[in-house]
């Protein structure tokens, strides 16, 4: 089996990169590095910054790159470090940037990386393999009440209060090891017909807790904009409502010229509009692109463009 499924919007999304000769660009979450081969696709005479966390994406991809490698910077490193990285290669703007957010196939299908709930394994979901707090961590020895809430907010469940007292009196008794004993505990205590979608939104909301995926998303689309060029493009995939409603207010905020309240005679704010939006509404992926990868079912496409 392909390690990697065909990248989500492979061509659509490096499309509205609007690549160019000798342009600049980062590919803030390279995985299976399609997008960036779609970007060296289009021109051989660009430069590329690639993240990661994960140092297996980085291996892999360094090795499909192999013949960029004069063209192509890999980071194993949170995409919030953007500007960082950039200042330690002297680079100090970029012509576009690509988030495809969230896990990629190959990591899910990792039987050993505790992603998913299909197989049995250590509650990790750390993409950064040496990463601080792992799944683990999250379900055992957090406070009820702080694992109620990542439950509810990043899962987004409804019986989010059962399963959170369910998860504590489990680990009372002893500690929450492995993917199918947390699966096992949610499935007790949710209705049967709901029951697996319950167990992704709790795996879900346990994977975001602890890739810190929403704050570095925040922090990653405003390091972006700080270095964009003016045309220079924002294209972002992401694969659920709250990744996806972090996006679209941040498009909706650069894109406004004003914040004063309505009232006001004059404007007395100085906001700066600084994107105009691309994509007025989400792009979807087609049918084709849904067989090919299964994951782009829930897959939104938004750009913005810095005026
Ligand atoms: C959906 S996959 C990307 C697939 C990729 N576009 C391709 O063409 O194969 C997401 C990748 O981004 C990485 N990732 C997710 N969030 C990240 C972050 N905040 N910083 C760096 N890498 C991240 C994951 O480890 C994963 O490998």
């Amino acid at each position: 089996m392909e390690k990697y499924h065909e990248a989500v919007f492979r061509k659509k999304a490096v499309e509205f990169l609007n690549i160019k000769k000798n342009g600049i660009y980062v590919d803030a979450t390279l995985g299976g590095a399609g997008h960036s081969s779609e970007m060296f696709e289009i021109s051989t005479d660009i430069k590329v910054l690639a993240f990661d966390m994960d140092k297996d994406a980085i291996k892999f991809s360094k090795n499909k790159l192999e013949k960029f490698k004069n063209k192509i910077i890999f980071v194993n490193k949170n995409f919030s470090y953007l500007t960082s990285a950039m200042a330690l290669n002297y680079w100090d703007a970029i012509d576009g940037i690509i988030f495809d957010l969230g896990v990629s196939s190959f990591q899910i299908n990792e039987k050993n990386r505790g992603f998913s709930f299909m197989n049995n394994a250590k509650l990790d979901m750390r993409m950064l393999q040496n990463g601080n707090t792992s799944a683990f961590e999250v379900v055992n020895y957090y406070s009820e009440e702080r694992l109620g809430k990542i439950i509810k907010e990043f899962g987004e469940e409804k019986y989010w209060k059962n399963i959170t007292k369910n998860i504590v009196k489990g680990r009372k008794k002893s500690q929450i090891e492995t993917t199918f004993e947390l699966k096992n505990i949610v499935e007790k205590i949710v209705p049967q017909k709901n029951s697996i979608k319950s167990v992704a939104r709790v795996f879900q909301a346990i994977r975001i807790e602890v890739n810190n995926e929403l704050e570095s998303l925040k922090k990653g689309l405003e390091s972006a904009l700080s270095v964009l060029k003016k045309g220079g493009r924002i294209v972002v995939i992401s694969y659920h409502s709250l990744e996806d409603r972090i996006v679209k207010n941040f498009f909706k905020y650069e894109n406004l010229e004003c914040i004063c309240p309505p009232k006001f005679p004059k404007c007395v704010c100085d906001k700066e509009k600084r994107l105009d939006i691309i994509t007025k509404r989400p792009r979807t992926p087609s049918k084709k692109e849904i067989e090919k990868n299964p994951k782009a079912r829930s897959a939104k496409l938004r750009v913005a463009e810095r005026c």
